[in-house]
């Protein structure tokens, strides 16, 4: 009996009998002759039949997309002749496990390449199975992996936190609220009131976890759910929370870069990506708005900027594609960021607050320091209309013992955006959510 593989490993084996199952991703039926090229999940290889086995009515009937377990000799092509990985599996026999349909049902008519994009969504569980789309999982798999080795390195501990709430963070109007055994709730914005409270027990923390956030707008960087990578950090200042984000961003990518799975992939779906390179570059929200102005980009009232304007994405990725660098983008003014975020000592009217800014994507990471006295907190709240009472824990964590600390959340998709070259975060989500897409 063929021992059983799994494609990644076939290299391993050459000469040798072995039995592969998978999927049929690519095929071809000759006289004499037919090609399968097999789909695992974890790698490709091409299967060659040979006569009887070619000319067999049982092949003349398989399909894309069917499921076969194939066993056979793993041959070493000799140069020239290209398959995936450079080898061939000489079948000598195989047995169907599920024959995926033909005609009109097939897989070839359900997802066909220009079809419109809503109705290739709606076949999202047989899109995953493509090429690209698979890779870009795969690349987000090293990524999420990557990052959770960064920091235990530098010593964060890993939290979860919840996802249903009872208070907002990033502004009422992107709030999904829900009701929570008769009382209201929401699904939370960010976790990082939550990594705040963690920091007097287990110093600093990190989670992996989904956001939710009602966007009204139609966007390529926006999802209504998310995979959000907070951390939370104390007794640091400002620049220390800068270069951690930094060498954040510099040692997950260079992690992934250097998986023997996910470099290749990234190669393949990005092959201009060039890593990035500390220190990035600093720039503050006063000078950037000098830069669009002197630039000839406009607001979004068609006017040149001024303080206290936001800079909305189409007038950030402009100024971030046309410096074509990473940008940490500082010091934001206060009525244009979070109640939270500490005002800068030298000047008050901005803030200790930074976004990341990557080359096609804009922002891909939002962070600050954070305000440590319960006063200024009072008055963050009331100047941003939220009424403290559902914080009183967030609150405590200020009044119990307070700390200088910050912290940042990044957008997995957002990033995966960018490292593997999508045009939007839809496309690095395993089943995007956005408005009008809850399916499948
Ligand atoms: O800038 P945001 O809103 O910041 C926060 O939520 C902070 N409370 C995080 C913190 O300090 N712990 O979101 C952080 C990041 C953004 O930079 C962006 O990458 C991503 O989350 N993000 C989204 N990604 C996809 N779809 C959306 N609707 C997103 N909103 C934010
Ligand atoms: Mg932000």
């Amino acid at each position: 009996k063929a021992h059983k593989i799994k494609i990644r490993d076939v290299s391993k084996d050459i000469d040798k009998r072995v039995q592969l199952n998978g999927w049929i991703h690519r095929l071809r039926v000759q006289k004499n002759r037919a090609f399968i090229v097999l789909r695992d999940g974890t790698g490709y290889i091409q299967c060659l039949l040979k006569g009887d086995l070619a000319n067999a009515y049982q092949t003349s009937q398989l399909t894309l997309e069917s499921t076969i377990s194939i066993s056979g000799t793993i041959e070493k092509l000799p140069e020239g002749k290209t398959a995936p990985g450079g080898v061939e599996l000489l079948a000598d026999f195989y047995q169907v496990y599920g024959l995926a349909p033909a005609g009109d049902d097939s897989i070839t008519n359900k997802v066909q390449e220009n079809a419109d994009a809503s109705l290739l969504l709606d076949q999202r569980h047989l899109m995953l199975r493509g090429e690209t789309l698979s890779a870009v999982m795969k690349v987000r798999a090293a990524f999420l992996k990557a990052i959770r080795t960064v920091y235990v390195e530098e010593g964060l501990t890993e939290v979860t936190p919840p996802c249903m709430v009872q208070t907002q963070v990033e502004g009422g109007s992107t709030l999904f609220s829900l009701k929570y055994y008769g009382e209201d709730a929401y699904l939370t914005q960010s976790s990082q009131l939550y990594l705040e409270t963690c920091l007097p027990a287990l110093g600093d923390v990190y989670c992996i976890q989904e956001s939710f956030r009602a966007e009204k707008s139609h966007t390529r960087r926006h999802l209504s759910e998310y995979t959000h990578i907070e951390a939370e950090l104390c007794f640091l200042d400002f620049n220390d929370l800068l270069s951690h984000i930094e060498t954040l961003i510099v040692k997950s990518i260079d992690y992934v870069l250097k998986d023997p799975i996910a470099g290749p992939l990234v190669k393949q779906l990005n092959p201009s990506f060039v890593a990035p390179q500390l220190p990035f570059k600093r720039l503050e929200y006063k000078d950037a708005i000098k830069w669009l102005n002197e630039n000839g980009i406009l607001n979004e009232d068609g006017e040149d900027f001024k303080f206290g304007d936001d800079i909305a994405e189409a007038a950030e990725r402009k100024m971030t594609d046309t410096i074509g660098v990473p940008i940490l983008l500082t010091r934001f003014p206060v009525e244009i960021k979070s109640f939270y975020m500490k005002k800068c000592s030298d000047d008050p009217r901005v803030t200790e607050s930074v976004d990341v800014l990557m080359p096609t994507v804009g922002e891909i990471t939002g962070g600050s320091m954070r305000i440590d006295s319960v006063e200024e907190l009072l008055a963050g709240f009331k100047r941003e209309k939220i009424s403290p009472e559902a914080y009183y824990w967030f609150i405590d964590q200020r009044k119990y013992g307070t700390s200088p600390h910050g912290g940042y959340g990044l957008g997995t998709e957002r990033i995966l955006a960018w490292l593997c070259n999508r045009f939007t975060v839809r496309d690095c989500s395993l089943y995007p959510r956005f408005t009008g897409r809850c399916k499948p």
